[in-house]
């Protein structure tokens, strides 16, 4: 087993095995009982076995619930589970709100369990809803898309879309445990899985050029690949958990992807967008060569590097980018493979370097 630790105010494990999804429940059950005998908690709060509330979606339902609930009721916990439609359009306030509701009709207290069994939009929703909870309970991850084990399962943000623009409202709530079991990804359509490699792509250009140079040459391990990825967010979000400075760097390309995801309505699925994102931040600087790098490595892993959204539109949405504070915008810039750095820009300057990215 590979395990990584994220030393966030509450620290956490990262576990990634084959076929760990079996003992998930167990595994829980046995952190709990530590954390009593630790005390962690206050003396007389009983927080083990509890209740548990599996929040997936309908295509990861069919797939692997059952296997999560047998786990969890094996565990000693009283197992229920709350499914929605799935994809981005389930991120909302609408569906969080019900989510919410459902946790108090089951009577959930303080010491009960959230867990996000699915992608990126579950672990979102499913964090979101466990951080308004009471004032927040624990929740853990079990990421099973490859965006959702290499990013979004790690790192405590949490977020729900609103009409005007993507993860408008959300909150920072670390997950008590992320359990990555890689053989989930089998049942992954090729597209999905390879919109996971961007934001891997992603890590390994602001902290790792070895990581690139795998998906560059074509030759890696998925679960090394999980670990590497996990490691960089870990040591980035532990060094600056809320995002006042160097967690920035983990925006590379999203200023460019959310505003990409808005103006397609969505159609056009997060991976995809950043890996978008990553190209056109690159051909924005005019490093000839690097922009040459990460157009083949996005290439070769079955990822767009442009879509047919005029640049103005895509540029307008920029406007409404949660990262602007007053009239600047933080980018990120690659300087090299596997080095970043952050930029101030205000609105109008940052619209019109990005729009050289979209020429
Ligand atoms: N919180 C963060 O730090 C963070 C970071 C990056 C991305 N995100 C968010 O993540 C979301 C995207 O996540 P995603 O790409 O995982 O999309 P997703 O959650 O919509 O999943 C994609 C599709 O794959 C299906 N699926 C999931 N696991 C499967 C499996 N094992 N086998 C077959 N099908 C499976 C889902 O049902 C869905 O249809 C976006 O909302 C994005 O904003 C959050």
């Amino acid at each position: 087993m590979k395990t990584v630790l994220v030393k966030t105010g509450r620290p956490y494990e990262v576990l990634i095995e084959h076929g760990i999804l079996d003992r998930s429940g167990e595994i829980i059950a046995a952190q709990r009982a530590q954390q009593l005998l630790d005390f962690d908690y206050s003396e007389g709060e009983l927080i083990a076995p509890g209740k548990v509330c599996i929040v997936t979606d309908k295509n990861v339902e069919a797939l692997y619930l059952e296997e999560t609930r047998v786990s969890f009721r094996a565990g000693g916990f009283d197992v229920c589970n709350f499914v929605i439609d799935g994809g981005e359009y389930s991120k909302t306030m609408e569906v969080a709100n019900s989510l919410i509701s459902f946790l108090a009709e089951m009577g959930f207290t303080r010491t009960d369990l959230v867990v996000a069994l699915g992608g990126g939009v579950v672990g979102d929703l499913a964090g979101f809803a466990a951080s308004m909870y009471m004032r927040g309970i624990d929740y853990v991850q079990i990421p099973t898309t490859v965006l959702a084990a290499v990013d979004s399962s790690v790192g405590g943000k949490t977020a729900v879309n609103l009409p005007e623009g993507k993860n408008l409202a959300g909150s920072f709530h670390q997950p008590i445990k992320v359990i990555i079991d890689p053989g989930v990804f089998d049942t992954l359509p090729s597209d999905i899985y390879n919109q996971g490699l961007a934001e891997s792509i992603k890590a390994g250009m602001i902290a790792d050029r070895f990581l690139f140079e795998g998906f560059e040459l074509g030759s890696f391990d998925i679960e090394d690949v999980i670990a590497k990825s996990v490691a960089i967010k870990s040591r980035i979000v532990s060094e600056d958990e809320k995002e006042h400075g160097v967690r920035t760097l983990l925006n590379l390309g999203h200023t460019i992807a959310h505003a990409i995801e808005k103006a397609s309505a969505y159609e056009i699925a997060h991976g995809d967008a950043v890996a978008i994102g990553l190209y056109t931040v690159t051909k924005a600087t005019g490093a000839k060569k690097l922009c040459e790098r990460v157009y083949r490595t996005l290439s070769l892993n079955g990822l767009p590097w442009a879509c047919d959204i005029p640049a103005d539109e895509i540029l307008a949405q920029i406007a409404l980018d949660k990262k602007r504070r007053g009239d600047e915008i933080r980018l990120v810039i690659p300087i090299r493979i596997g080095e970043c750095e952050i930029r101030e820009y205000s609105l109008e300057d940052a619209k019109a370097f990005l729009a050289k990215g979209l020429e």
